[in-house]
């Protein structure tokens, strides 16, 4: 079993437990004596099996379990044992039995509650508040039942939950160690690059765009979806002028995979201020890797991207020969991009598809009709790539895969999620039941570039309250926080930075650190085998655990984001930083 799927089972067991025992103090309180005993046997069943979902999350590592094991399971142990022994002299008045019942109810939902609400880390304020909870709530039982505790317990219990609210409330908010970004921070300013050799404009404005043969509202560079190719020769020095027609959210362009001089990173707030309508921004480096890219709107990323403000940036070897076909896949209002195409290629002559994923989930990919290598991932080129067939590659949100091939003299075809994007003819293969490849075990394998590490960090991925904003809001977190608050991480010049990945939650989140790529070290604990992968988009799956690296070589305060970015939106955002 995975440990993503043993973090949702646990989750439906915990949910049976504490709805057991609140089903069966409820009936118990209404004197159906068997419904009541069934429930209540369902819940103790349910805490027992829970102690086995909780161990062996504990052992796929503590981050899967603290909270279950340091607040949620005395909790519910305590339920056990005040309503298990009554539970068992199976009293004639079953009404008696209401109130442990609903005690171990309330305690079963407390732990619940931790992990949806709070989660990583287990904090002992919010230990104190679930506490506090649960004894208020038994007390306010105990007394609308009518069996009326002792004022001596009433007046106890009182003071146990106030103590127990006030204590935590006050651990649970102190404030974060760091600011995200610091009150003194300044924008980074532009290094020397020497006189541009392509230039380009890009003119953010509404329009209305044809897509799937309908009428599109959207948001476009240079009236068009996605915006224009930018293409270069290595080794030339690119200028972009952005200019903003009417986006009153402001845009920028970031350029995403690319490890640009930090004040040409695009991020608003951070590198630069975002560009509101009537204004410009220039942007000026040296194409100095090779490869498949992207650009887009890092202002009001989720909205700004989705509504279409993208486009592909492509960075060729000086001598290119063959077919070279850029795939930008997106969905606009629904209509997935792009349109079919069909253009045949002579048989003999190379090609190469590069393959990008624009959107804020991960996309399936399959090439029929012949043999492909996957040459490149993220614009870095694999070492050894070997030939695949019938395999299909799983892209994340923000990633890049170039495949290449010899076109063979019967027609190819690529599929993305079983449509036809792209072919050279008629092909017709179902390419559902494809295994998916493994980029971890795929080429050959090289000794890492570097012997130690300087840093490591932690991020745990998980959903939480976050209260510490104008609304309340069910965040995506990082180590219990959420954006703003996430403490930055503090690098130096040329250290081998370890960042260890952990999914709590269960959804993917596609990871996307900018200014830098990172070397994958292991997944899951298990090494990876082939080609050195240098990411900058990777999955994080339900109760993954990545560990990658990288060197610290590009001065300046970095996003490190969710690449959903509806959830880099709602909190899971922080930043790299240089001391
Ligand atoms: Cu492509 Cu910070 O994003
Ligand atoms: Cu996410």
């Amino acid at each position: 079993m995975t440990t993503g799927s043993l973090l949702a089972a646990d989750l439906v067991i915990a949910v049976l437990a504490a709805a057991g025992w609140l089903g069966g103090g409820a009936a118990a309180a209404t004197r159906r004596r068997p419904l009541a005993l069934c429930l209540a046997a369902l819940a103790l069943l349910a805490t027992l099996a829970r102690a086995a979902t909780v161990t062996a999350l504990a052992r796929a590592g503590w981050w899967f379990a603290a909270e279950k094991v340091l607040i949620a399971a005395p909790l519910s142990l305590a339920g056990v044992v005040v309503a298990g022994p009554r539970l068992v002299r199976a009293p004639a008045d079953i009404r008696s039995v209401a109130v442990p019942l609903l005690f171990a109810g309330y305690a079963a939902s407390g732990g619940l509650l931790v992990t949806v609400l709070h989660g990583y880390p287990a904090s002992p304020g919010v230990g104190l508040l679930a506490v506090a909870g649960v004894v208020a709530a038994t007390a306010a039982t105990w007394r609308l039942l009518g069996s009326r505790p002792s004022p001596t317990v009433s007046r106890a219990a009182l003071a146990v939950a106030a103590a127990a609210l006030v204590t935590g409330t006050g651990l649970a908010v102190t404030p974060s160690a760091a600011p995200a970004v610091p009150h003194d921070h300044r924008y980074p300013d532009a290094p020397p690059v020497g006189e541009p050799t392509r230039r380009f404009t890009l003119t953010a404005g509404t329009a209305t765009v044809k897509a799937g043969g309908r009428d599109v509202a959207a948001w476009a560079f240079n009236g068009q979806v996605p915006g224009p190719e930018l293409t270069a020769t290595v080794g030339d020095v690119l200028e972009v002028t952005l200019r903003n027609r009417d986006i009153a959210r402001g845009v920028t362009l970031h350029w995403h995979g690319y490890d640009v001089p930090n004040s040409q990173d695009g991020v608003p707030g951070v590198t630069q201020a975002a560009v509101l309508p009537g204004q410009e921004f220039v942007y000026r480096f040296r194409a100095d890797q090779v490869g498949t890219y992207w650009y887009h709107t890092h202002s009001a990323s989720d909205v700004g991207v989705r509504k279409g403000l993208y486009g592909v940036l492509v960075v060729r070897p000086a001598p290119v020969t063959g077919v070279d076909v850029t795939v930008p896949v997106h969905t606009l209002s629904g209509v997935p991009l792009p349109a079919p195409r069909t253009e045949p290629v002579g048989a003999g002559v190379p090609v190469r598809l590069r393959l990008i994923n624009t959107d804020s989930t991960t996309h399936r990919y399959a090439l029929a009709g012949t043999p492909f290598r996957v040459a490149a991932i993220d614009g870095s080129d694999l070492r050894g790539p070997t030939p695949l067939v019938d395999t299909a590659v799983l892209i994340p949100a923000g990633g890049r895969y170039d495949l290449v091939f010899t076109a063979p003299a019967t027609p190819v075809a690529l599929f993305v999620d079983g449509r036809e994007v792209y072919s050279t003819g008629p092909v017709s293969t179902a390419t559902d039941a494809w295994p998916v490849l493994d980029p971890l075990g795929y080429g050959a394998a090289a000794p890492a570039p570097w012997s130690r590490t300087d840093k490591e960090f932690t991020l745990v991925l998980d959903r939480g309250l976050d209260l510490r904003g104008l609304l309340p809001r069910y965040a995506h977190t990082v180590n219990g926080a959420a954006d703003p608050d996430i403490p930055s991480q503090v690098v130096r010049r040329g250290d081998v930075v370890a960042f260890t990945i952990v999914n709590r939650s269960q959804i993917v989140h596609p990871w996307h650190l900018h200014g830098h790529h990172v070397l994958v070290l292991t997944r899951n604990g298990r090494p990876a085998t082939g080609s050195p992968l240098w990411l900058d988009s990777f999955d994080v799956r339900a109760g993954d655990v990545w560990e990658v690296a990288f060197r610290a070589d590009n001065p300046g305060m970095w996003a490190n984001h969710c690449h959903n970015l509806a959830h880099a939106d709602a909190g899971m955002t922080l930043h790299l930083m240089y001391s």
